[in-house]
């Protein structure tokens, strides 16, 4: 049959529903019970955990209405793009595949198209989106949990199914799951963000923050734990901020001293604000066995007056000080980061202030970006005068530091014994296999010993690279 689109109005499509997310049962509904029967789906994910996350809670979804997930994409009868917006090159990655996407549906008409996360909270992005690209589903990161709906009007109507809501609905606390890894699992404590960063898109994308409650975050942590996961990391923009939406006195550092009780061997968190990193979360990261001691606080620059511009609320001081007391209390801890260059009008000077500040702090890692510019924040509205070379030359000076943070980091376990949960095998070299120590390095060791994935192992390091360790098996 040949499809025919009716394309509704972006104004008309959005808030065209307000579904109260707590009263779908998918598994229960008829409407959507054999929807996917027969029929295979794939997820690509693009850009952070929390997509990540999102992805497994779809793909959890859709197995709930019938799908089974393709081995090969080109297979799949439904195809799910969860688009990251945070830079504009995440967003140029996105385009490219779109494009691509047209021919697969030129060749299969019955194909479904979905694309969802942050690009569609863009405006602008889905008006591109329903007038250029051949997408059958536009969903924001709101209707994520609408998504047998969506896909039961794509297939009832034929025409070009677009929600995306503005305001963030009720949390789904049982949110039906396919997990990617059978020993680590993602676990979403809280989403969205009141931090406001005014280079920053995200909380336009992911709305305010709504934390989960703690008994259903502990739960599914106990839930994991007796199938046998081993590791957990807490997700949420700023996990710091955990519970103050609740108005409960309760925060991360309650949460950490309690999820240590469930018996789960290794609590990993990100990502922290450095405003809302407090005593409690560092005494629970030094008493707690299983809260990993590795942080990874963003500190965007090290100079004063940018980070007022960025509204990031503390200075290079007030940073150091919190990092050099979680230092005090956890002595071996490994700290990353994540640096943002070239943000408008940045000098020289105030670059420099950045680089003090990586060799102050001792990061062992950074995420290092150049400034986006991102419709509809504040700092897009800011004139900006660096030329892009000079932005390019400050990165490359800055990630020459940064690499040497990595190295050390690694250089420090050299003739330690660490322990390293195992991943699979390694793609460093036949007859090896990798995992992630404590302090969050990637280690590789030889084994062909494939009984060991989900194990944790200890593993002699023997040598030092930027990127990794090597090490050998012992007891
Ligand atoms: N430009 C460059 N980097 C950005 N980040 C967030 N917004 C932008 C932007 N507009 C970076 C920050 C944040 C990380 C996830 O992405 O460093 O911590
Ligand atoms: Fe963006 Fe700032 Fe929120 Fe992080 S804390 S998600 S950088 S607004």
């Amino acid at each position: 049959m040949k499809n025919v689109k009716a394309m509704p109005s972006l104004k008309e499509a959005k808030l065209r529903r307000n579904l109260d997310i707590e009263t779908i049962h998918y598994k229960m509904n008829n409407k959507y019970q054999n929807l996917g029967k027969g029929k295979l789906y794939y997820i690509y994910t693009y850009g952070c955990q929390g997509n990540e996350a999102d992805s497994e809670v779809m793909a959890g979804i859709l197995e709930e209405i019938g799908y089974k997930l393709a081995d090969n994409p080109l297979d799949a009868d439904l195809v799910l793009l969860n688009t990251c917006a945070i830079r504009e090159n995440a967003e140029q990655r996105i385009w490219g595949v779109l494009g691509q996407l047209k021919g697969r549906k030129r060749d299969n008409p019955d194909l479904l198209v979905g694309i969802c996360g942050c690009m569609p909270q863009e405006e602008s992005a889905t008006e591109k989106i329903i007038n250029s690209y051949d997408v059958d589903i536009i969903f924001g990161t709101h209707n994520r949990d609408h998504l047998p709906d969506l896909i039961y009007e794509a297939y009832m109507t034929k025409a070009k199914v677009v929600e995306v809501l503005s305001n963030e609905g009720n949390i789904l606390e049982d949110a039906p799951k396919h997990r990617a890894s059978t020993h680590k699992a993602w676990v979403n404590i809280m989403y969205g963000c009141d931090e406001f960063c005014t280079y920053c898109i995200v909380p336009y994308t992911r709305g305010r923050e709504r934390s989960r409650s703690k008994d259903a975050i502990i739960e599914e942590v106990k839930d994991l734990v007796a199938h046998g996961y081993k590791e957990v990391t807490l997700l949420g923009q700023n996990v710091n901020a955990y519970g103050k939406d609740l108005g409960l006195d309760y925060t991360f550092g309650d949460l950490l001293y309690d999820l240590d009780k469930t018996g789960i061997e290794r609590i990993r968190y990100t990502t922290s604000h450095p405003r809302d990193l407090d005593l409690k979360t560092m005494e629970a990261m030094r008493d707690c066995k299983s809260v990993m001691p590795h942080l990874h606080l963003p500190v965007q620059s090290g100079d004063n007056d940018i980070l007022k511009i960025m509204n990031r609320k503390y200075t290079h001081e007030v940073y150091m000080e919190k990092i050099n007391k979680l230092r005090e209390l956890v002595p071996d801890i490994s700290i990353t980061t994540d640096i943002i260059v070239g943000f408008p009008n940045e000098t020289e000077e105030q670059f420099l202030h950045t680089l003090d500040l990586c060799h102050e702090a001792g990061f062992e890692g950074a995420f290092t970006f150049i400034y986006s510019k991102r419709e509809g924040t504040p700092a897009a509205r800011m004139i900006d005068n660096t030329p892009e070379e000079e932005k390019k030359e400050r990165l490359n000076r800055l990630i020459e530091v940064t690499n040497e943070g990595y190295l050390k980091g690694h250089e420090r376990f050299l003739g330690r014994v660490v322990k390293v949960l195992v991943d699979g095998e390694s793609k460093n070299g036949e007859g090896m296999m990798c995992g992630y120590s404590e302090h969050n390095k990637l280690t590789h060791f030889k084994s062909t010993d494939t009984s060991l994935v989900g194990k944790i192992v200890n593993v002699k390091v023997t040598e030092a690279k930027t990127w990794f360790m090597i090490g050998e098996l012992c007891e």
